[in-house]
């Protein structure tokens, strides 16, 4: 049999539940989902938010642990070949390349911001910005630090060294593998990692009240929900978008990680469980940390911050601001950078490891030669990514693979997992050697909700998104060329692996053909 058999394995449950969560828990929970819930209203911005993690979340966390899991048996290792074996058209092995090309192009800039974290936790110990105790001081310090500040291109001295050291610590967790490498990182990295977030927590909790602000204030801001706001339908897409990016739905990433299961380890008690770490840590901790903590030194201005300048302000801008103004400031604001880090580095180790398994399994690339490629590859794609950063190339790249083709990607899969593979076939797969009896409900919901639910937010795209960002309106005319330099990256790693695909499948039909996979007697 051609490719390779997909030896590693996870050892340990205890260490697997920890690679799957450390990979769901992210910059995600900490910036991005406070960034959304404070934009849409914060307590209302919950509700959508459950909504979609019970008839989304939790059924497409399931769906691609199975699919990945049964993949694996035939020793697929990303989704072209998973998908080929639950639907045997050509189209399937296609679709598949987006759970290939998702996670690597979202790798290209979110080690980078990963990087900034590193970089901030360095600045927080040695007190470099100390004394910067306004807002839009350390606006200044960030932009300094990102050589944002005009000029064609975007370099600091500094940025790009922590980013050197970023992507290599990236690289050595990843070139160790499974078991050794992601899973060993996981084990100790999420019990630090809930630590700290638990430090930060009770340090927000414990605040005293400012200009008559209390924490409860704060935390009424992201749990009092204002009924009125769920009228409108950019809430339900935000919120949507934002449990498929924090649990790492539909960028085949699971799928790979599951595909180092043993065909009987259970995966719906496991799958449950990342979901639920998962949510602990972005609504409990996330929740906790940052929006309260902005209100309640800012005022309403400390969260509208985040509409005027962005996602990224309220870490690296006010929350510095912050942490001045506490006793132990430099300590909670070291530990704040290193939970970022910690967070990203987990999730990112993986980011390529779909590319990786796609060479080697059906490419036949050898190991140690694959892994120089890819490295090689990012790390030249990163250049202009770094250099264009302040011009909008990080917004491109991350509305077509982190919002529209996951979208694509998660109806394509709801849909032939449930529809074209059965669900029923899907049912009894999903609960060999299973833990957890998922109740019936679920075959329902993935029958009929899922897909309509993933159809009609991609529709919503389609006619709402797509037109505007196609046509790049409000971008000026100078910045064009970079939005299409981000396009053509999509397009060439596209391409890529389209031909890899097409290639393949021709040279060595055999190994897709047969059915030498541990699942046949189901198949
Ligand atoms: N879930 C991660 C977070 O919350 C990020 C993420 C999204 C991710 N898609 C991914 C990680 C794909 C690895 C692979 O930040």
């Amino acid at each position: 049999m051609a490719g390779s058999l997909l030896r590693d394995r996870w050892v340990t449950r205890f260490g697997l539940i920890m690679a799957m969560a450390g990979n769901a828990v992210g910059l995600g929970n900490f910036i991005r989902f406070p960034g959304l819930a404070a934009e849409h209203g914060g307590g209302a911005f919950m509700v959508p938010y459950f909504v979609a993690l019970v008839l989304m979340g939790i059924p497409l966390m399931w769906i691609e642990w199975t699919i990945g899991r049964y993949g694996g048996a035939y020793g697929h290792g990303s989704t072209p070949g998973m998908f080929h074996r639950l639907w045997r058209h050509p189209l399937s092995k296609y679709i598949g390349i987006f759970g290939v090309m998702l996670p690597a192009i979202i790798g290209l800039y979110y080690v980078y911001i990963e990087s900034w974290s590193l970089g901030y936790a360095w600045q927080s110990i040695t007190g470099a910005y100390w004394g910067k105790e306004t807002q839009a001081e350390m606006g200044e310090v960030f932009t300094t630090y990102l050589g944002w500040g005009g000029g064609a291109l975007a370099f600091g001295p500094q940025a790009y060294l922590f980013f050197v050291i970023t992507i290599l610590i990236n690289f050595l967790v990843f070139l160790r593998g499974i078991s050794k490498g992601i899973e060993l990182l996981a084990r100790f990295g999420m019990p630090v990692l809930l630590i700290l977030g638990i430090i930060l927590a009770v340090r927000v909790l414990t605040l005293e009240t400012v200009d008559g602000r209390s924490v409860a204030d704060g935390l009424a801001q992201i749990w009092v929900v204002d009924w009125s706001a769920l009228s409108s339908p950019d809430i339900w897409i935000a919120a949507s978008g934002q449990v498929f990016f924090t649990l790492s739905l539909g960028f085949g990433m699971i799928h790979a990680y599951a595909a180092y299961l043993g065909k009987d380890d259970d995966l719906t008690l496991n799958g449950l469980a990342t979901v639920g770490t998962n949510s602990f840590v972005e609504v409990i901790l996330g929740g906790t940390i940052v929006v309260p903590a902005a209100l309640l030194f800012f005022g309403m201005d400390g969260i509208e911050v985040i509409t005027d300048e962005g996602i990224f302000a309220i870490s690296f801008q006010t929350l510095p601001v912050i942490f001045q103004q506490l006793p132990g400031g430099q300590f909670f604001a070291t530990l704040w950078f290193l939970l970022l880090f910690l967070a990203g580095l987990m999730s990112s180790v993986a980011m390529f490891l779909p590319l990786l398994s796609f060479l080697q399994d059906e490419l036949e690339i050898d190991r140690t030669k694959a892994l120089a490629w890819i490295f090689v590859g990012v790390f030249i794609i990163m250049q202009p990514v770094m250099l264009l950063s302040h011009r909008g190339i990080m917004d491109e790249l991350d509305f077509w693979v982190a919002v529209f083709f996951i979208c694509v990607f998660a109806a394509a899969e709801v849909i032939i997992f449930a529809w074209i593979f059965g669900i029923d076939k899907g049912w009894e797969v999903m609960h060999r050697g299973a833990d957890l009896r998922v109740p019936r409900v679920f075959y329902y919901i993935m029958k009929y909700v899922t897909p309509v639910y993933a159809l009609a937010l991609l529709s919503w795209y389609a006619y709402d998104g797509l037109l505007p960002t196609i046509m790049m309106e409000g971008v000026p005319p100078e910045d064009r060329w970079v939005l299409w330099l981000a396009r053509l990256i999509v397009a060439g790693v596209f391409a890529f692996l389209a031909w890899g695909v097409w290639h393949a499948w021709r040279t060595h039909p055999k190994y897709f053909d047969d059915g030498n996979g541990e699942f046949e007697e189901i198949s």
